[in-house]
C-alpha cells in the first residue's frame, strides 16, 4: 500500500511541471514576449521591439508595427483535403514571422540593423523557430467565415458559433472550454470571428495571444487562448473550438 502510494506521489510530482506550466502571469511583462532586460536593447522598453509611437512601418502588418519585418521566402501549408485559400503569411502572421520565421534578427528594428549584429531565434530558443517553411504548420493567413465552414464540413460557423456552447453533431457535446476559468479577460459568448479571427482571418494570433490577456493565455506557457481541461478532463480544447471532430 504504502509503494503504491509513494509511486502515486512520484506519479504526480512527474505529471506536476506539466500542468503548472506557465503560472498565471497577466500582461506582457514578464512573459517570453518581455525583452526589457535583453542586452541587446538599452531602452529597457517593452512595447518597443514590436510597436513605436512615430515612423512605424508603411504596410502597418499590425497597429504601429515598428520592427523589421521578413521577406520569407515562404512554403504555404497545403493538402489535398484544404479548402481554405491559403497564400503567403499576412498580417498579425507576417509580424510573428519576422522573429519566429529565423530568419531576422528578434533585436532588429524597422530600417534594419546597421552594424550590429543580429540575435536570430535560433540562438534563443531552437523549438521556437516556426517557418519559413509553414507546409508543416496549421494553416494561417486565409479568410474563414461561415462559407470555409459549409465547404470544409467539419467546422463551427465562426459568426454564430459561441465559445462556451455546446457542440452539435458529435456525442460527447459538452463545451471545449477550461474547467480552470478563464484567468484573462472573458472569451465566453463572443464567436470564434470576434475572440479569434483578425478581420475574420485566421492567424497566429487566433491561437496565441501575444499580450497574454485573454482567456486562459496568462496561464498557458505558450500563450494559447483556450488551453487546460474540459468537465470531462480532456484536453485539445483549443483544436475542438473551431473543429467538429
Ligand atoms: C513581441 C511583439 C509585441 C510586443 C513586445 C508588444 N506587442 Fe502589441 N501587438 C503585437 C502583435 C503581434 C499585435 C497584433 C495581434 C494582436 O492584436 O494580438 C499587437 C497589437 C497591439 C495593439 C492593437 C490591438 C489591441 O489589442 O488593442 C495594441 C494597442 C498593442 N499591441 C499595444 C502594445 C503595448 C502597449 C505594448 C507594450 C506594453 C505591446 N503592445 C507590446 C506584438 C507585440
Ligand atoms: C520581436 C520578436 C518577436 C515577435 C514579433 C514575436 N515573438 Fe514570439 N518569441 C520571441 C522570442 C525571442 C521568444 C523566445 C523566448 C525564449 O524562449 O526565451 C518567443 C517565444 C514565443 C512563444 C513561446 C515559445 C516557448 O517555447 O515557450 C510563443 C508561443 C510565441 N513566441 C508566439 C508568438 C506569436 C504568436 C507572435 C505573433 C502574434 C510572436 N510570438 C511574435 C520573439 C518574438
Ligand atoms: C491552430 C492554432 C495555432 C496556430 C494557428 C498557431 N499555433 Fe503556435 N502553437 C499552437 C499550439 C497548440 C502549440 C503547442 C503545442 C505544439 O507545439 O504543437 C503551439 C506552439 C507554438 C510555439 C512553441 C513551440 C515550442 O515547441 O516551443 C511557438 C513559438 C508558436 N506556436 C508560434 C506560432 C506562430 C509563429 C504561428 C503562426 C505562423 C503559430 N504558432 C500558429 C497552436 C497554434
Ligand atoms: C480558430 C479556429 C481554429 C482553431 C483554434 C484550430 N483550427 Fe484547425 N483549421 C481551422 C480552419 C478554418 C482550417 C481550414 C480548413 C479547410 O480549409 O478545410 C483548419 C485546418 C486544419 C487542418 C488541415 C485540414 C486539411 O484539410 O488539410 C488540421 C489537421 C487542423 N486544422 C487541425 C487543428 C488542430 C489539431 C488544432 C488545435 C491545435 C486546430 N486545428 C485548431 C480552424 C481552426
Amino acid at each position: 500500500m504504502k509503494t503504491k502510494i509513494r509511486m502515486l506521489l512520484i506519479g504526480m510530482a512527474l505529471a506536476l511541471p506539466v500542468v503548472t506550466r506557465g503560472a498565471t502571469s497577466i500582461g506582457i511583462e514578464g512573459s517570453v514576449h518581455d525583452f526589457s532586460t535583453n542586452s541587446w536593447q538599452s531602452r529597457g522598453a517593452i512595447c518597443s521591439p514590436c510597436h513605436d509611437a512615430h515612423n512605424t512601418d508603411v504596410a502597418q502588418s499590425i497597429p504601429l508595427w515598428a520592427h523589421q519585418t521578413t521577406t520569407g521566402p515562404f512554403t504555404p501549408y497545403s493538402s489535398p483535403s484544404l479548402k481554405a485559400a491559403v497564400g503567403t503569411p499576412s498580417g498579425v502572421s507576417l509580424a510573428c514571422l519576422s522573429c519566429h520565421d529565423g530568419t531576422v534578427g528578434v533585436n532588429a528594428p524597422i530600417g534594419g540593423l546597421g552594424t550590429n549584429a543580429p540575435v536570430l531565434m535560433a540562438s534563443i530558443n531552437p523549438a521556437a523557430v516556426i517557418g519559413p517553411d509553414l507546409h508543416t504548420t496549421h494553416p494561417i493567413s486565409f479568410t474563414y467565415d461561415a462559407n470555409l465552414a459549409a465547404a470544409d464540413g467539419g467546422l463551427e460557423n465562426p459568426t454564430t458559433y459561441k465559445i462556451g456552447d455546446n457542440k452539435t453533431v458529435i456525442t460527447v457535446n459538452t463545451p471545449p472550454v477550461s474547467s480552470a476559468g478563464w484567468q484573462g479577460s472573458s472569451l465566453t459568448g463572443k464567436t470564434i470571428d470576434q475572440a479569434m479571427l483578425f478581420n475574420h482571418r485566421m492567424e497566429c494570433g487566433s491561437c496565441h495571444d501575444v499580450h497574454k490577456m485573454d482567456g486562459n493565455a496568462p496561464s498557458s506557457g505558450i500563450l494559447v487562448r483556450i488551453s487546460g481541461t474540459d468537465s470531462g478532463n480532456r484536453g485539445s480544447l483549443i483544436c475542438r473550438t473551431c473543429h467538429i471532430k
